[in-house]
């Protein structure tokens, strides 16, 4: 079937690619120019393992089509997926900028029918607002707005893109149900369920999904701080947990806390709606307060550790938020690097695809360095910090890293390296909670 997307950023993009690869015709509307050149020659703008193969399968196979202007959207197709941006506003709530206005201008060119899908993460109750703009910018044509959250994971997009779990569909008219079902046919028929609800339940099913996954990782990292004060080892903990059904192992990795581009602003989204509504979240600032304090914790075991940080060489292996992916939108990266800056210390940078993107917002000075690769960054170097679990320095060869650093500290914010091999090699290691 035809279908449109609105926003070609990371859903968009992985929705459209995936949906074309499906057999549907998908016209895909970006309006940065920049991108949308690149996309249409193929050029990938993020990394994500197989996304630029399968794009230019798509490409090639004439199944997507991407174009500048959503007036070619409002007619292509009965359904319009709006995947743009819904950052963090000032006091915390989600803005809806980018989807109102985008919504109003399907609106204007709608034909008799529309259907516009939040695939953005959106607060519960906004299909209410879309809808009356939508009736407000067109009195002729008939609207509905549904909600089809999206749950996929950087890194591992394409993968949980095609082999979701569960397919949410939320929406107030049976039309919308069946044109949804209809898109997502050839998933179902591999045996994914649909969850079918109403557009509000869908709408807080992802909200409340990622808040409880940010509880699961901050529930974690404070019982890290526990295990630092009684010699527990954090790593024993969580596998002893994880192993109970009820628990499940996933999302108990301690570590430097949670960054990217939804926890912490879906975190700050959902406490507004709760105040809004005369609703007090403070278990959810919690979750926020505990991850910002990993940060500050594992900063201060560098300071604890060396004396003198003006003078010292700081080898960082890891900028993105996460492995498989070059994004660095709160990054714990970042938070660190600015600090050690701060504190004038030197630091000599690496990570495997995010050095061209961190670049543009930490510049090459003396004080900062990009390494050719991560043992050019140990050159001369008085601590290795490891910021993501790259599964190049899981196995990297800690004997040629022993040879050329100056010093033997080693400050793990991942707890992914093998602590006792390290400390038996006469490493100084430092993990959080272990
Ligand atoms: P993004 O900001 O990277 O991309 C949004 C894109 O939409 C940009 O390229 C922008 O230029 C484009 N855009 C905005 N308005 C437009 C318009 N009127 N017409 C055409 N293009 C327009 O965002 P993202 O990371 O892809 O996330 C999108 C949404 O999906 C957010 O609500 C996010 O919370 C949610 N989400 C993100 C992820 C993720 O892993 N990144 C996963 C699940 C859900
Ligand atoms: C997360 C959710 O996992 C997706 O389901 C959701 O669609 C997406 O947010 C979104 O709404 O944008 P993502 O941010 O890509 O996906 O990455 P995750 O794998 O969830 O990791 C998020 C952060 O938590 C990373 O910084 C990661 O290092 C950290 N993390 C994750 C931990 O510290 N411990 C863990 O056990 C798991």
């Amino acid at each position: 079937m035809n279908v449109s997307i609105i926003g070609a950023g990371y859903v968009g993009l992985v929705a459209a690619v995936c949906l074309a690869d499906a057999g549907h015709n998908v016209l895909c509307v970006e309006k940065n120019p920049a991108r949308l050149n690149a996309l249409k020659k193929g050029d990938v703008p993020i990394y994500e393992p197989g996304l630029e193969q399968l794009l230019a399968h798509v490409l090639q196979q004439g199944t997507l089509q991407f174009v500048s202007q959503i007036k070619l959207a409002a007619t292509h197709s009965q359904i319009a997926i709006l995947c743009v941006g819904t950052p963090e506003g000032p006091d915390g709530q989600a803005d809806l900028s980018q989807v109102f206005s985008a919504s109003a201008e399907l609106a204007k060119y709608a034909k008799d029918y529309l259907l516009i899908v939040e695939k953005s993460t959106v607060p519960v109750e906004t299909h209410k607002k879309i809808l009356a703009l939508l009736k407000e910018t067109q009195k002729k044509s008939l609207f509905d707005v549904a909600s089809n959250p999206e749950f996929l994971r950087e890194g591992k997009a394409l993968e949980d893109f095609q082999h979701p779990d569960r397919i949410v569909i939320g929406a107030d008219s049976e039309r919308a149900h069946v044109l949804l079902a209809d898109l997502y046919r050839s998933y179902t028929k591999k045996g994914i369920p649909i969850v079918k609800t109403s557009t509000a339940s869908a709408e807080l099913i992802k909200q409340a999904s990622n808040n409880f996954l940010a509880l699961k990782i901050s529930y974690a990292n404070m019982l890290a701080e526990l295990c630092e004060k009684t010699h527990a080892d954090i790593d024993d903990v969580t596998r002893g947990m994880g192993m109970d059904q009820r628990i499940g192992p996933s999302f108990l990795k301690a570590g430097i806390g949670f960054g990217g581009s939804c926890f912490p602003k879906d975190l700050a989204a959902f406490i507004r709606t709760g105040e809004l509504v005369g609703i007090h979240f403070g278990m959810l600032r919690e979750v926020l307060f505990v991850n910002n304090r990993q940060r500050e914790r594992f900063l201060a075991k560098i300071h604890q550790t060396i004396n003198h940080l003006h003078e010292k060489n700081i080898a960082i292996w890891g900028l993105a938020f996460k492995p498989e992916t070059d994004d660095i939108r709160e990054a714990p990266a970042l938070y660190i690097v600015k600090e050690l800056l701060g504190v004038q210390a030197k630091v000599h940078l690496y990570d495997p695809k995010a050095m061209p993107v961190f670049k543009k917002i930490i510049k090459e000075t003396p004080q900062v360095y990009y390494a050719n690769d991560p043992y050019d960054a140990l050159e001369n170097a008085d601590a290795l910090l490891i910021l993501t679990e790259w599964s190049e320095f899981l196995y990297a060869d800690f004997e040629k890293v022993k040879t050329i650093m100056r010093a033997n500290h080693i400050f793990d914010a991942r707890n992914c390296l093998a602590k006792d091999r390290l400390l038996s090699m006469g490493f100084h290691y430092v993990g959080m909670g272990r």
